[in-house]
Formats: structure tokens, sequence, C-alpha cells
């Protein structure tokens, strides 16, 4: 048992040693169907506030698109020149106590029946408005973007696990890649806005040494 939990330990740190950040994909290797399917699910098992899923993905295949998403996403370009996979993570807008999205989540997935005045509803309502300050577009929007990174995480350690390399993207112009999107018929700006870009694959480098405050500067142990 101890052995075994010390192996399990050992092999949760090695995988996070071994994530990197990856500038440099091989575009000739492509991450088997099983382990992209994991990686997925991982997504999609994720968490989420009230379980109310605010996001969405977009699988990038398109060459052309690739292509020409490089003008706007100059954080993507590594991953877009040969990652195996790329992702697209939007979240949802305006996820709120009257949406249809929270009423869909709760009639077609919970299997619930939906009412405007059940107590969960309004004890969602009053966490948004009250507890978290979500009264505006932009907050919503900005709480719900800070769940799909949740699956960002969960996708990048699933990934690790596997001995899939990945690079997490926010370095793009988000009302530029909206526009370009919409315009493609690829996203409806009325429901979603872009949260980040994914690269997953294989690098080509060995990686840099990992550099990061020691634990004594992060924790405050509060006794
Ligand atoms: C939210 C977020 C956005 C990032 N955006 C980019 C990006 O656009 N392009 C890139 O090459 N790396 C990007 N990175 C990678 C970071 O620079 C990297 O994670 C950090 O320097 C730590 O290095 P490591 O991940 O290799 O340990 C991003 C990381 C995070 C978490």
């Amino acid at each position: 048992m101890t052995n075994n939990s010390q192996e399990k330990r050992q092999k949760i740190l090695t995988a996070f040693e071994h994530r990197h950040a990856t500038k440099s994909f091989d575009p000739t290797k492509k991450i088997p169907t099983e382990d992209w399917e994991t990686i997925l699910e991982a997504a999609r098992l994720s968490p989420s506030s009230f379980g109310y899923e605010p996001w969405s993905f977009l699988l990038i295949e398109n060459s052309q698109i690739k292509e020409e998403l490089k003008e706007f996403a100059w954080g993507a370009i590594n991953s877009l020149n040969g990652a195996s996979h790329f992702i697209i993570a939007l979240a949802r807008k305006n996820v709120t106590a009257e949406s249809s999205h929270v009423k869909h989540m709760v009639e077609d997935v919970f299997g619930l029946p939906f009412s405007p005045d059940a107590p969960q509803t309004q004890m969602f309502k009053q966490f948004q408005v009250n507890d978290f300050d979500l009264n505006s577009e932009r907050s919503l929007f900005d709480w719900a973007s800070k769940q799909t990174y949740i699956a960002l995480a969960n996708m990048m350690t699933t990934a690790a696990l596997l001995e899939i390399d990945s690079c997490p993207i926010e370095g793009f112009n988000r009302a530029d890649v909206e526009t370009y999107l919409s315009k493609k018929g690829l996203l409806d700006t009325n429901e979603f806005g872009v949260s980040y870009m994914l690269g997953l694959g294989y690098r080509t480098k060995e990686i840099p040494l990992k550099k990061r405050q020691s634990m004594d500067e992060i924790l405050t142990v509060i006794e």
C-alpha cells in the first residue's frame, strides 16, 4: 500500500515536471485516437459552477483556418505549425437563471423540471447577483471563462500523464479571432466568446529547467 501510494505520488509529480508550455511541436507525430479521446473526456468531466458547463470546444483540423488564425494569434503560431491537435475553447455568455442554457442543463442534462421560482434557481440567482457581483455581460463572460480554465488544466494534466505535450495560449487578439470565426460561421458571438487556445502534440526539443517560486513564497499556513 505504502509503495503503491509512493508510486502514485511520483507518477503525478513526474507528469507535472514533464509538462511544459511546448514551443516547438513535431508536425509528423499524431496523438493516438484513444489518448485524444481520454484528453477530451477529461475536459467534458470537468467541474463547473452549479454544474452548468458554460463551455464549448472547437477542434480545428482545417489547415486553411490554421494558417489564417496566425494573423491574429501570435502566441499560437508554434502550435498551429506543429501540434497534432488544436483547440479553441469558448466560454458561454449570459449564463443566468433566466437563460435558455440553464433551462437546458436542468431539464435535458440533469433530467429535472425547471422553474424560475425553484429554490435551486433562486439560489443561483442570489449567488450571481449578490455574492459574486455577476451583474454585467463582461463579468458573466469572465466568470464562464474562468471555469473553462479548469477544463484546460485537466486536459493538460491528462495529456502530461499520457506523455503528450501541450501549450496553453492567450496570445491572440480576442476581438479579431471572434470576428474571424463568426465570419466563417464557426462562432455565434451572442452565445459565446473565445476563452483560450490549446495546442497538443509532441515536443521536438528537451525542455529548460522549470523555474518557480518556492513553496514558502506562495503558501501561508493559518494555524
Ligand atoms: C493562461 C496562459 C496563457 C499562455 N499563453 C501562451 C501563449 O500565448 N503562447 C505561448 O507560447 N505560451 C503561453 N503560455 C505558457 C506560459 O508562458 C508558461 O506556462 C509559463 O512560462 C511557465 O512555463 P511552463 O508551462 O513551461 O512550466 C501561457 C500559459 C498560460 C497558463
